[in-house]
């Protein structure tokens, strides 16, 4: 009897319970579009109550915090989103009532990592005063995070209300329509969704952190056709940052014989990347044999820089070393080829001069200057580009591409620039060049696919087809949104695929990625970025997982 009672009044409270639960909103509220709304914060049952009728309003959270037996007492438990990265949209109207403060420091933070506790907001508000938060934040959450006003600030007998709150959590994998996780090997493949669209998709990487590792290998021949070496062909890494100190000759262009390094340079790493190239299908674009950076000093210094020389050469015998050093690298590539691949090249076109257009060039000069390049200043004119093509197309097998290479090819007066370096090549008939590289290091909102366009139509109409190597996309100061950022990709992918080359029509031949994953970007070693992480790949984290940009690229060849 006692029993049933106690059944029979427990049933009573739990109607009871869930009838006035009914009636209000949800907790947690699952918005659909991989977004959940958190409205209320937890609950602590000695210092919070809620839907108290306070100044005037009727669903106010009283909190006293003096009450409280937890050290957070105003908290929002994020365990349940452990390891993702979510954008956070904290909204709330909040009074503090403070003693004996007429202010007190208000601030809302998440329990990271020791030195890094990321703040929703930070300010110092009017004791007695209501003031509206409307705060977002994009972080990767580590285990056990929570969001909480900190005590730090707040004296112990404050009394704090709250009323509207909500807190936004967006991400990928967040809510009932959460993307499925996959790692690169598990999606869709990106080169086998654009066979018969471009002529290649690439993907650039390093050779110690990401290509002699096993499953990057599979991961890349999975995803890709080709790859781009991040240093390891820059003239820094092939003389293997030493300065020659034997010498043999070698005859330039004029005639005359000049000092070139008897010893030639290492191509222990280059050889590796070719054969992992080969063990794993991969093709290779070349980058980069002229460029004004990652180029020894002393390359350029009369007796090659010894004794601390610091002379520049003359331009003849610039042109001799620029000679030498081509058809080392062309002709060493061009054995490895014989050798190793019975001729079939691994390296399919080569970027033959890299970034030589002025940021701010103007009709009266358009190249870099001899402040940031060397080249310039030997040379003081567009020749040492002429000559590079000239010598590339003398030492290049006829089938391998031969590229100009350029950022911020989309800037008007850049597009310019570039337009008079390639009139400059095709006016010399030894020189040849096929394409020209469009690197597209893009941010969220620049430059836009009209821009981008046309550039790609101006470029065309030089006779040449475009590779586009070395897109990413920064969110730059903006909060990383991944939907957005998909979006975005697949604009410009959709425009890459309008634009491509076919049979009758130069155009996009290829496209390649600058990195696998976010967490490797060049782009967060910027000072113009410090503070703002960024988030511009296909792929993120150490598992290579597809991130919706990764979808935004596969959807617009499947939707073409
Ligand atoms: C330029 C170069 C690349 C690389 C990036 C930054 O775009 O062409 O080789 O150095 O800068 O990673």
């Amino acid at each position: 009897m006692k029993k049933i009672l106690f059944l029979t009044l427990s049933a009573l409270c739990l109607t009871f319970t869930s009838c006035a639960k009914s009636n209000e909103t949800p907790r947690v509220i699952d918005n659909k579009d991989n977004s959940l709304t958190i409205t209320r914060i937890d609950e602590d049952e000695k210092a919070i109550r809620f839907n108290k009728k306070f100044d005037g309003f009727n669903d106010v959270t009283i909190i006293d915090t003096a009450a409280s037996t937890k050290k957070n007492s105003v908290a929002v438990n994020l365990s349940d989103y452990s390891d993702k990265q979510v954008l956070l949209e904290l909204k709330c109207d909040i009074r503090i009532d403070d003693p004996k403060n007429s202010n007190s420091e208000l601030i809302w933070i998440i329990n990271e990592i020791a030195s890094n506790f990321p703040q929703l907001y930070r300010g110092r508000i009017q004791s007695g005063k209501w003031i509206t938060i409307s705060e977002n934040l994009f972080v990767e959450l580590g285990k056990n995070r929570s969001l909480y006003i900190s005590p730090v600030g707040l004296p112990k007998d404050a009394k704090i209300y709250i009323k509207n709150f909500s807190l936004k959590i967006s991400g990928d994998e967040i809510g009932q329509n959460a993307m499925e996780v996959k790692t690169w090997t598990e999606a869709g493949s990106i080169k086998e969704k654009y066979k018969g669209i471009f002529d290649y998709f690439g993907i650039a990487v390093t050779y110690k952190e990401e290509l002699s590792k096993p499953e990057v290998q599979k991961g890349l021949a999975y995803q890709a056709d080709c790859i781009t070496m991040g240093n390891e062909f820059k003239p820094d890494f092939i003389f293997n940052w030493q300065q020659p100190q034997t010498f043999t000759e070698f005859t330039g262009k004029d005639g005359r014989a000049y000092k070139v390094p008897s010893v030639p340079p290492k191509f222990t790493t280059v050889d590796k990347c070719l054969q992992i190239c080969k063990d794993n299908g991969l093709k290779m674009r070349g980058h980069v044999l002229v460029w004004h950076s990652q180029t020894p000093d002393w390359f350029f210094y009369e007796n090659w820089g010894l004794n601390n020389n610091k002379t520049l050469v003359s331009k003849n015998e610039m042109a001799a070393r620029q000679e030498w050093y081509i058809k080392t690298v062309l002709e060493h590539v061009a054995d490895w080829e014989k050798k190793n691949n019975n001729g079939e090249h691994i390296i399919f076109a080569w970027d033959v001069v890299n970034e030589a257009a002025s940021d701010g060039a103007n009709a009266s000069h358009y190249l870099r200057g001899a402040d940031t390049s060397k080249w310039y200043a030997v040379y003081e004119d567009v020749s040492f580009i002429v000559d590079a093509f000239t010598f590339a197309n003398k030492y290049a097998p006829k089938d391998v591409k031969l590229c100009y290479n350029d950022y911020n090819t989309y800037a008007d007066n850049k597009l310019n620039a570039i337009c008079k370096i390639i009139d400059a090549i095709q006016a010399e008939p030894k020189a040849r060049i096929d394409a020209v590289g469009m690197q597209s290091h893009m941010k969220i909102d620049y430059p836009g696919t009209k821009a981008f366009e046309k550039a790609v139509n101006t470029l065309t109409a030089k006779g040449l087809n475009v590779q586009i190597t070395e897109i990413d996309i920064a969110n730059g100061k903006a909060t990383y949104n991944s939907t957005q950022l998909k979006k975005v990709y697949k604009d410009y992918f959709e425009l890459f695929i309008k634009c491509r080359k076919t049979a009758d029509k130069k155009g996009i031949e290829g496209v390649t990625v600058w990195g696998i994953n976010d967490e490797t970007t060049w782009l967060n070693a910027m000072q113009e970025y410090k503070g703002h992480t960024q988030y511009p790949l296909l792929f993120k984290n150490k598992n290579y997982i597809c991130k919706p940009a990764f979808y935004g690229v596969i959807e617009a060849a499947e939707e073409k």
